[in-house]
């Protein structure tokens, strides 16, 4: 029987009373048939990305290759839904009895926590494996793949992709650990070695997530940061009612931003697997590089700007304007605190339960802030009338993690750094593309003359950038409390042309696509019949 994908907030532990859509053993075999990471991150902080370009040329190589991915599911290698659930339950009662008596914590911790792995298919892989048109979903940007795609989100063309993205790509494994070598380097060797005589190419990321504390020192305990400095990963649509609950109690309420989502927001019916039970997801992969030192810089720019015109006698940038520019960008300070909310970092990163209804002129969020961009909660509703579902049915669940050294000041020699950013969705072209295409990219969304998102917008490759843009970036002239909303609110300043030529000189340039692809996560029946 299948499911009623409208269903929010479910929850596979109770049996149905009250009723729900659902019933519980329909969520649970549906659960058992579905991979990890989609509904709820696998949450360990290191990851393994196992790209596989299989060799297709014949019959035997194309059977060997179906034998594989089957093989993946019948030795239990991957992790389903359900039994990520599970582990991860089995692993808070292991930490809440350590707590208590803590002789041999560490080793009960560590044989608690599971390896989890995760495999998802090209639309590539369906076709140079003769898988069949019925069993291939049917996404139109999954069809034409991420290279297809590439200029109409305004990515550098794939010939000038690092060289593991430029061959087309089958499969990507996942393969993830609380700890960055003990489990994940024997089973990355086990698995090259298996694929030694089927796969033309192997290509590999590797991500860790980046637990520092605000001066960037390591911390367990800390949540997790991306390269900028910004705690990352803190609003998500929720799919489980004990999320849902958790934001309800932790992050201040969801009566302001409600972050439940209905399973059809990433799930859809995998045409290739069992008709009862079979969902996927389509997974976003991209290799997205930072510029450290290029942001800091913009950051700083920005800075001056807000100096000039918030202590004009006093003209050095403070390190209060300095995190007020990044939270200007970022919708965020770098603990998390939104901007919408006060002008100064100190609420961390609970706080999720904000719209910008309060803020419609943008005086204390730019409307080009990434967040703002990416999940204007209700704007579009307030600004075209754009029914609220409709809004949140564009969002995205992201599964990314940062690659490169764990540092938030990377020099020259450390190399590279930037985030293998993954998300979710149940439609690339209404969700992912939407997002990044028609809202981070277009410098007229959401009034007109917003500007880019300053994190991750792009201008067409092949146009010159404009040398000047209009950037009614709003200042904070005071903290939230302060603001006396009875009163009309001066209008948003607009920063003088240097300001606006700087930072639209530096927007495209802080994040670069790098290479990526495309994928579909299959339920456990497809990769069996395959
Ligand atoms: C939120 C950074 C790429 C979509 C955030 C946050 C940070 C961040 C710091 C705020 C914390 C949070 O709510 O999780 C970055 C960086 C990126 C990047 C450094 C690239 C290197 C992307 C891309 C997309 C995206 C490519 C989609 C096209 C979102 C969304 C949110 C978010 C939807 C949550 C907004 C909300 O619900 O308030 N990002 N991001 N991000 N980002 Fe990104």
């Amino acid at each position: 029987m299948a499911i009623d994908l409208k269903q929010t907030a479910i929850n596979p532990d109770l049996p149905e009373i009250p009723p729900t859509r659902n019933t519980q053993a329909a969520l649970v075999a549906v659960l058992k048939d579905l991979q990890g990471n989609i509904l709820k991150s696998h949450g360990r902080d290191h990851s393994r990305h196992l790209f596989v370009t299989f060799k297709t040329a014949d019959a035997a190589d194309r059977k060997k290759a179906r034998q594989w991915l089957a093989g993946l599911v019948t030795s239990k290698l991957v992790t389903s839904a359900h039994r990520q659930r599970e582990e991860a339950r089995a692993y808070r009662a292991t930490l809440a009895a350590t707590e208590a008596n803590p002789a041999g914590a560490q080793q009960a911790v560590e044989d608690a926590s599971k390896v989890f792995v995760g495999v998802m298919l090209s639309a590539a892989c369906y076709r140079d494996l003769g898988l069949g048109p019925d069993a291939t979903p049917d996404d139109p940007s999954f069809l034409a793949g991420a290279k297809q795609r590439a200029g109409f989100l305004n990515d550098p063309k794939d010939d000038q992709w690092e060289p593991g993205f430029r061959n087309t790509l089958h499969v990507l494994l996942v393969a993830a650990d609380d700890h960055a070598t003990n489990r994940l380097d024997p089973l990355l060797k086990r698995l090259r070695n298996d694929l030694k005589d089927i796969a033309a190419h192997l290509h590999e990321e590797t991500g860790a997530a980046m637990r520092l504390d605000a001066s960037g020192q390591w911390n367990a305990q800390a949540p997790v940061r991306e390269h900028f400095g910004f705690v990352d990963g803190i609003s998500q649509p929720l799919f489980f009612a004990d999320d849902i609950d958790r934001a309800r109690t932790r992050q201040g309420g969801i009566d302001r931003y409600d972050p439940s989502a209905p399973l059809d927001l990433v799930l859809l019916k995998d045409p290739g697997g069992d008709r009862s039970t079979a969902y996927g997801s389509y997974f976003v992969y991209r290799k997205l590089e930072q510029d450290v030192p290029a942001f800091r810089a913009g950051e700083k720019a920005l800075a001056a700007k807000i100096a000039q015109h918030a202590h004009p006698t006093t003209p050095p940038a403070t390190p209060h304007d300095v995190a007020l520019a990044g939270a200007y960008m970022v919708g965020r300070f770098q603990d998390g605190t939104p901007v919408l909310e006060r002008d100064t970092a100190g609420l961390g990163a609970e706080p999720n339960n904000f719209a910008y209804d309060e803020d419609v002129d943008a005086v204390r969020c730019p409307f080009q802030a990434h967040i703002r961009k990416t999940n204007p909660r209700g704007d579009k509703q307030r600004q075209f009338g754009v029914p609220l579902t409709q809004e949140r049915a564009n969002r995205i669940v992201r599964r990314g993690i940062s690659y490169g050294k764990v540092t938030l000041d990377p020099k020259p020699e450390d190399g590279k750094v930037g985030l293998l950013f993954l998300c979710a969705q149940s439609s690339i072209p209404d969700q992912f593309e939407f997002i990044q295409a028609a809202w981070a990219n277009y410098q007229d969304f959401l009034v007109p003359g917003s500007g880019l998102d300053p994190v991750i917008g792009t201008l067409p490759r092949r146009t010159p950038p404009p040398t000047q843009v209009p950037q009614p970036w709003p200042k904070i002239y005071a903290s939230h409390n302060q603001l006396d909303f009875a009163k009309p609110q001066p209008e948003p300043p607009h920063f003088p042309t240097p300001m606006s030529h700087t930072f639209t000189q530096a927007v495209g340039q802080w994040v670069t696509m790098r290479g990526g692809e495309y994928f579909f996560v299959p339920s456990l029946s497809a990769l069996t019949a395959f």
